[in-house]
C-alpha cells in the first residue's frame, strides 16, 4: 500500500523516510498540528494506520514525534461538541452497532508500532494527554525532554482508555500505579516517569534531538534479522513459563541460523 503525502497532511501527519544511514532505515512520523498542540482525530488515527500498512520493508526504526512544544494533547475535544471537526465524520454513537468495529480501526494507528520487524521510539516534548499519551505508549521505547509531562485523561472525561495503552501501562508500571494513574488523572513530569520505567532517558530538552540520534545508531548496530527474532522473543517472554520461552529461544535461534545457512 502506498501513502499519499498529502492525505497525510490533511490529517495532519508528516512522514519522513531517512536511507542515508549506511546501518539502515529510519521512518519518522511527525504529529503535526502544533496550532492544535497535536490534537488527535480518527482521521489522524487512520493516518497512522496506513503508515503502518504501508512503510517500507527497509524502514528499521519508527520514530514518532509532535511538532512544536507538545507531543500531543489527546483527542481533539471539539469532537465532543455538536460543532465538530471541521472535515471530520462525527463520533459514532455507542449504540450504533459499529461502534466497537470503529475503535478497532482507531486502534489500528497504535498497534502497528509493536511489529517485530521495527523498534518504534516516541520522542516526547511538553504534554502527552489521554490518545496522545497512549500513542508514546505503544511506542517500544519512550525518549522524554526534562520538560515532557504525561497523563491518562479519560476517565476523568468519563472515558476508558482504548487506544492500545492500557496493557503497557500495567506491563511498565504494574496494576496498583497504573491505577493510580489512570484514576486520579494527574499528570506525571518526565523525572517521575524516567524513574518507573515509562522513559528509557530523560534529557534536556536542547539535547532531544542529539538523544534521538545517538538511540537510534545505537539500535541499528544490531543485525537486522536478530534484531527482529530477539524483539519477538521479548515480546512473548512476559506470557511464558521459563520452559516455554527457552523452547521459544531454541527454536528462535534454529530458524534465525538455518536462515543464514540458506543465504
Ligand atoms: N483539542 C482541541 N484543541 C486543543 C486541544 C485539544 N485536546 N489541546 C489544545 N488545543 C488548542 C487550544 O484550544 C488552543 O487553541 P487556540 O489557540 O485556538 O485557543 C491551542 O491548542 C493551544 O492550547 P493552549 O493555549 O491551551 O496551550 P498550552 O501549551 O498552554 O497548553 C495543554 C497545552 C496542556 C495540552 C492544554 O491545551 C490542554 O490541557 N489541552 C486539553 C487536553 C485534553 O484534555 N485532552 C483530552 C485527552 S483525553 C483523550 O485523548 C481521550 C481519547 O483518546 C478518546
Amino acid at each position: 500500500m502506498s501513502i499519499d503525502p498529502a492525505d497525510l497532511d490533511r490529517s495532519g501527519l508528516r512522514l519522513d523516510i531517512d536511507d542515508s544511514l549506511p546501518a539502515g532505515c529510519v521512518a519518522t512520523v511527525t504529529l503535526n498540528r502544533p496550532q492544535r498542540r497535536n490534537a488527535m482525530t480518527p482521521a489522524m488515527w487512520r493516518g497512522l494506520a496506513a503508515i503502518g500498512a504501508g512503510l517500507p520493508g527497509r524502514v528499521r526504526v519508527v520514530v514518532v514525534r509532535g511538532a512544536g512544544p507538545s507531543f500531543s494533547a489527546g483527542i481533539d475535544l471539539r469532537m465532543f461538541s455538536a460543532e465538530g471537526v471541521p472535515g471530520e465524520d462525527p463520533l459514532p454513537r455507542a449504540d450504533d452497532p459499529g461502534f466497537e468495529q470503529w475503535i478497532a480501526a482507531c486502534q489500528e494507528g497504535f498497534t502497528w508500532l509493536r511489529d517485530p520487524r521495527i523498534v518504534s521510539v516516541a520522542v516526547v516534548r511538553g504534554h502527552a494527554i489521554g490518545a496522545g499519551c497512549q500513542l508514546a505508549l505503544s511506542c517500544d521505547l519512550r525518549l522524554l525532554a526534562d520538560d515532557a509531562r504525561l497523563c491518562i485523561k479519560e476517565p476523568a472525561l468519563g472515558l476508558v482508555p482504548d487506544l492500545t495503552g492500557t496493557k503497557p501501562l500495567v506491563d511498565i508500571l504494574g496494576l496498583p500505579r497504573a491505577l493510580e494513574l489512570c484514576l486520579t488523572g494527574r499528570s506525571m513530569d518526565a523525572r517521575e516517569a524516567g524513574e518507573l520505567g515509562l522513559a528509557e532517558l530523560v534529557v534536556p530538552a536542547a539535547d532531544l534531538d542529539g538523544a534521538v540520534d545517538d538511540l537510534v545508531a545505537g539500535l541499528l548496530t544490531a543485525d537486522a534479522d536478530a534484531a527482529r527474532a530477539t524483539k519477538e522473543l521479548l515480546t512473548q517472554a512476559q506470557g511464558h513459563t521459563l520452559d516455554q520461552q527457552a523452547a521459544a529461544e531454541r527454536s528462535s535461534q534454529a530458524a534465525l541460523q538455518r536462515a543464514r545457512l540458506r543465504r
